[in-house]
């Protein structure tokens, strides 16, 4: 399938690494590539450039938000929270139209610092902002309430452990559950409709301190039932 994956951190560079080794066609959307290729900082979190990563990846292209999801028959969502917005509206309304949309961002304000604070909650969620925002694209909220590497490689942790997935859409909810699948993920849970972003994105605050508490990012929620 040939997908477009908004982001180049390490959320978008997990993704994309792992869904083109599965074979998929992958281009990684940012807003300016040129830009992103010129980085020779370590991001954030102290993560070569982009370019680095890039460079041993040559089947992934780097493309505008807009370009990336033009070419693509599912985009994921893989942006901070506050650039979910005016990423996927740089992709377009038209261009996302019908298509699957996985959202993984996580509506964490850090303005004030860390731990940071939920910019929608309770009432709504940025899932359900976004599925607003573009009324004909097909929102899946997923893999939010796990560590980058571990969307993509479950099994790393040795036990069975849970993603849980929210939307509107039957069939679009079908489609990603077969992709969690394929990166190795058994337990799926279905929330129900989009507002059911709320509860997994207010996992969050359960989630950093858990993080600061274990020191290390290298767990998952797991439901037993
Ligand atoms: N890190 C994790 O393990 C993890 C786990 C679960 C969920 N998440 C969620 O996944 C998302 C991605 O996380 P991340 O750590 O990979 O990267 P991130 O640093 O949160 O986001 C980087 C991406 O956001 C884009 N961006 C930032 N501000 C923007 C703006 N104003 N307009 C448009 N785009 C903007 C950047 O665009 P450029 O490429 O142009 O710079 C870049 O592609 C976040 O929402 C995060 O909460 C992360």
């Amino acid at each position: 399938m040939k997908i477009a994956v908004l982001g180049t951190g390490m959320v978008g560079q997990a993704l994309a690494n792992r869904l083109s080794s599965l074979g998929h066609v992958v281009t990684v959307g940012t807003r300016d590539p040129q830009a992103t290729l010129a980085r020779t900082e370590p991001d954030g979190m102290g993560r070569p450039p982009y370019s680095v990563w890039a460079a041993e990846r040559p089947d992934i292209r780097l493309a505008t938000f807009a370009d990336a999801a033009a070419s693509a028959e599912l985009v994921v969502n893989a942006t901070s929270g506050f650039g979910a917005m005016p990423a996927l509206e740089q992709a377009g309304a038209h261009t996302l139209a019908g298509k699957v949309l996985i959202d993984i961002s996580n509506p964490l304000d850090f303005s004030k610092g860390f731990p940071p604070s939920l910019f929608v909650k309770d009432t709504d969620s940025l899932g359900e902002q976004i599925q607003r925002a573009f009324p004909d694209a097909r929102v899946v909220k997923a893999l939010n309430t796990l560590t980058a590497n571990l969307m993509v490689n479950p099994k790393e942790l040795g036990a069975e452990s849970t993603v849980f997935i929210a939307g509107n859409h039957a069939e679009a909810k079908a489609s990603v559950t077969d992709l969690l699948h394929s990166f190795g993920h058994s337990d799926v849970i279905d929330l129900g409709d989009i507002s059911g972003a709320r509860g997994t994105e207010m996992l969050l605050p359960v989630w950093l301190r858990l993080m600061g508490t274990l020191g290390t990012a290298n767990f998952n929620f797991s439901i037993v039932r």
